[in-house]
């Protein structure tokens, strides 16, 4: 049995009996007024870190969200976009989709704004979506890809540019880590299935995305996620994963190459009211101004003395340079 099979059976199972403990998600369960996430779509919460971010959904975007899950964050999309068919879910088990289908009659009951309708359900893999080129402002997708071995994660990466529009955001929630794993782990196919043992270190994880074409990444947030120790995994060491929230963004790949935001700033405070870089940075006076990893080197590079870059936080949120 290939590992996609073995992966398809652990959400079966999951899909068929709930598993609280199955994935470690380390958000709280966030509602808003109005929002009631219905009990059983929380005890089939097997994401970590959230994919909803409120200043991604302006102007009634165009959603996909890929490997449903209990259904919690089509909800919390559809909770700001409010159309029929505005949110399209896509996931390869069919116990899954059910499952998700009468989660979502439930959530019903308790939100009175919601409608089922608003919610388009379709069987599909995410290495071959059933999803027009250029239709999506908005996909996303939470503790799935870290489960793809590294062809499968090209092609689901693929498939989730081809089918965005341009400018267009991808906006994932994964673990990753940044010690190496031994093979044993790596192949194990139900860890593997679990999100335990597929996970990159970022560094890599970004690079897949850049690869695939787009320009621009933010790293939204970096937590702890879970820890393999040698009592209950095969390992001599232990291991840290961590989990990130990342947003890629379909803008053309710059000539001097992607922006990656991690959160780093810069605060010029020298004589003069602002500093210009004649590369299209304007930095005020005592004005921390976000920057992308890129313009942090340019700026380092200068070795002016009256520039200050602050360390990545892995909590980027929003503004800036580029
Ligand atoms: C770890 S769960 C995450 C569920 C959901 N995103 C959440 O945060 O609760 C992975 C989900 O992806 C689905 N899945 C597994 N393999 C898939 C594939 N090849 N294509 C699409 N969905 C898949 C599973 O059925 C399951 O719903």
């Amino acid at each position: 049995m290939s590992y996609l099979e073995t992966t398809k059976d652990v959400y079966k199972e999951a899909a068929l009996t709930p598993d609280v403990g199955l994935c470690c998600t380390t958000n709280p369960i966030w509602e808003l007024p109005g929002l009631k996430i219905p009990r059983s779509m929380q005890e089939m919460n097997y994401g970590c870190g959230s994919t909803v971010h409120a200043r991604d959904l302006i102007n009634n975007p165009k959603i996909l969200y890929v490997g449903v899950g209990g259904g919690m964050e089509l909800l919390q999309f559809a909770y700001f976009n409010r159309q029929k068919g505005g949110v399209i879910g896509i996931d390869v088990v069919d116990e899954m989709l059910e499952a998700s289908r009468k989660n979502f009659i439930e959530a019903e009951t308790q939100n009175l704004w919601f409608k089922s309708e608003f919610i388009d359900l379709k069987k599909g893999d995410a290495m071959h979506l059933p999803v027009a080129d250029n239709s999506i402002d908005v996909a996303a997708q939470n503790c799935l890809f870290n489960i793809f071995k590294t062809d499968d994660l090209k092609k689901a990466i693929a498939e989730m540019y081809r089918v965005l529009k341009p400018h267009g955001r991808l906006v994932m929630s994964d673990p990753t880590c940044e010690q190496p794993m031994n093979e044993t782990l790596r192949n194990d196919e139900r860890l593997r299935a679990l999100c335990l043992s597929g996970s990159l270190p970022m560094v890599e994880y970004i690079k897949m995305l850049t690869d695939a074409g787009f320009g621009t990444i933010e790293v939204r947030a970096r937590k702890p996620y879970r820890i393999l120790d040698s009592k209950n995994y095969a390992t001599d060491e232990l291991i840290y994963i961590e989990s990130i929230e990342v947003a890629a963004i379909k803008d053309p790949v710059p000539e001097d190459g992607p922006c990656i935001f991690t959160g780093k700033a810069a605060i010029y405070f020298g004589t003069e009211n602002f500093f210009d870089d004649k590369k299209g940075h304007t930095l005020l006076k005592n004005q921390p101004i976000a920057i992308c990893d890129k313009t942090a080197q340019a700026l380092t590079d200068l070795k002016m003395n009256d520039i200050f870059i602050s360390e990545s936080t892995y909590h980027y949120d929003g503004g800036g340079c580029c």
